[in-house]
């Protein structure tokens, strides 16, 4: 069974799909931090991060694998730090625009999804091109102030929202306005707003749609 769960930055994907995952007790699939490996490796070679040929070929010829827990490991090595720090999260919307990069990236995201017999897989357009044909599909909104006091409180600057806003509105924008898979919402995910709602109750929303068999139909 597929799973695929999609939303702008901050609204608690990662989180809301790991937990989805382990009930169910599918693997769980962080696209994201795919994307985020490539934009390591494309940084650590000193290549241009505009340069599309060169970022794809990086892509393709990337030894990305995963531990249990689902945290991507490059040429072998766990580098979470790396991947989630400012330099990879500056950088990584530029890098996952070109279209040689997803061609390559979607092409894994497939090849694992059809080793394992069924995911949770979380990102931008797992729901629209990654996997179509996913028998459920959940989009997780919230505004961009919700997901800035999330990140702050996630790192424990409070004092910095202003400034996470304006980054997560600028990832937005580049995500969702790319020529390449843009982030939207899919005709036939079921739409969350998780602004006022705890993960708990995400994922508890997630799971009763599941197990009565909707959740990929049409929106509530
Ligand atoms: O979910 P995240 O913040 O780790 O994602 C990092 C970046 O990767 C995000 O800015 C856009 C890109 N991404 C993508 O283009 N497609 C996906 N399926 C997942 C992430």
């Amino acid at each position: 069974m597929i799973i695929a769960i999609d939303g702008p930055a901050g609204a608690g994907k990662s989180t809301v799909a790991r937990a989805v995952a382990r009930a169910l007790g599918l693997a769980f699939l962080d696209t994201g931090a795919m994307y985020r490996a490539v934009t390591l490796e494309v940084l650590d070679r000193g290549l241009d991060p505009m340069d599309g040929a060169a970022c794809g070929e990086v892509a393709r010829g990337l030894d990305l694998s995963f531990d249990e827990a689902g945290k991507v490991l490059l040429g072998g090595v766990s580098r979470e730090a790396e991947l989630r720090g400012e330099t990879v999260t500056r950088t990584v919307s530029t890098v996952s625009s070109h279209g040689a990069v997803r061609e390559a990236i979607v092409a894994k995201q497939r090849e694992i999804a059809a080793k394992l017999g069924g995911v949770v897989a979380e990102g931008r357009d797992t729901t629209t091109v990654v996997f179509p044909e996913a028998s459920h599909k959940f989009y997780l909104s919230a505004s961009a102030r919700e997901r800035a006091r999330r990140r702050a409180f996630e790192l424990d600057v409070p004092g910095r929202i202003d400034e996470i806003q304006a980054d997560i509105e600028r990832r937005d924008r580049l995500d969702s306005t790319r020529a390449h898979s843009p982030l939207r919402i899919a005709d036939d995910a079921v739409e969350i707003d998780t602004d006022a709602l705890a993960v708990e109750e995400v994922v508890a929303r997630i799971l009763a749609r599941i197990r009565s068999g909707r959740g990929g139909e049409g929106k509530p």
